[in-house]
């Protein structure tokens, strides 16, 4: 058995809006192994977001802990959940959120500049890994939605993450450029690195190394 990487226990979200309380995830118990694949599908609205908004340290938990390599992040300071988030964990959103105004590679060196590094040499090499280092010096906007996608991916990686978590980040892409992707992040799983990716597409369970359903506040894991 793997070491455990991330330890979810009684992990409850809800939301309040007035008198209104909606409860997103119920009590949620999960074990992440390190170097695993994990897919979480649900309908829209379920809270698969709000699971790796958790995880991320970008909202704020109701009730239970995340144990990340065994120690509850949640009460962590600002700081060191920066800090670890900077560190450990790289981000896919569902929109690629690159700076327009920065070139490809230099919005894949950002995260490592920001942590005080110049990673070009590496961002070059994670570009080429993706077949993308033909375009690392044209600007996003001039960029097809799959390739700036992969960018996105580049990015998260940079900073050599422990943990990737990636919300849709096949969002607006084609069958074969959405499976090649599912391929590229069962890969990385087996070089050690732990994901994490929400889709509606049932096809990415094919590629994972577990599946979970999220509905009704619980998570199932789902049988392939
Ligand atoms: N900041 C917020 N304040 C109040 N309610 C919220 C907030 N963020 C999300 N919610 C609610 O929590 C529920 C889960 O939202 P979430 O974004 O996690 O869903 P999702 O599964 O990611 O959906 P989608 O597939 O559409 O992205 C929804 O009912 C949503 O309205
Ligand atoms: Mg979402």
């Amino acid at each position: 058995m793997a070491n455990i990487l991330l330890e979810l226990k009684n992990l409850t979200k809800v939301y309040k809006e007035g008198s209104q309380e909606n409860k997103v995830l119920n009590g949620v118990d999960l074990i992440i192994p390190q170097g695993s694949f994990n897919v979480f599908i649900g309908p829209s609205g379920s809270g698969k977001s709000t699971l790796l908004n958790l995880i991320a340290m970008l909202d704020t938990v109701t009730e239970g802990q995340i144990l990340f390599e065994g120690q509850d992040i949640v009460k962590l300071s600002e700081r060191k959940k920066a800090k670890l988030r900077l560190n450990k964990m790289g981000f896919i959103f569902q929109f690629d959120g690159l700076l327009p105004e920065f070139s490809v590679i230099e919005n894949v060196n950002m995260p490592a500049l920001i942590g005080g590094k110049n990673a070009k040499g590496r961002a070059f090499e994670l570009l080429k890994n993706l077949g993308m280092d033909n375009l690392a010096f044209k600007m996003p906007p001039s960029l097809s939605g799959g390739e700036k996608q992969r960018v996105a991916i580049a990015r998260a990686l940079i900073n050599e993450p422990l943990l990737l978590l990636a919300d849709e980040p096949t969002g607006n892409l084609d069958t074969t450029r959405k499976e090649q992707i599912f391929k590229d992040f069962a890969e990385l799983a087996q070089k050690g690195i732990t994901v994490l990716m929400v889709t509606h597409d049932v096809k990415a369970a094919d590629y994972a190394d577990y599946c979970y359903t999220i509905e009704d506040g619980s998570l199932k894991f789902k049988n392939k």
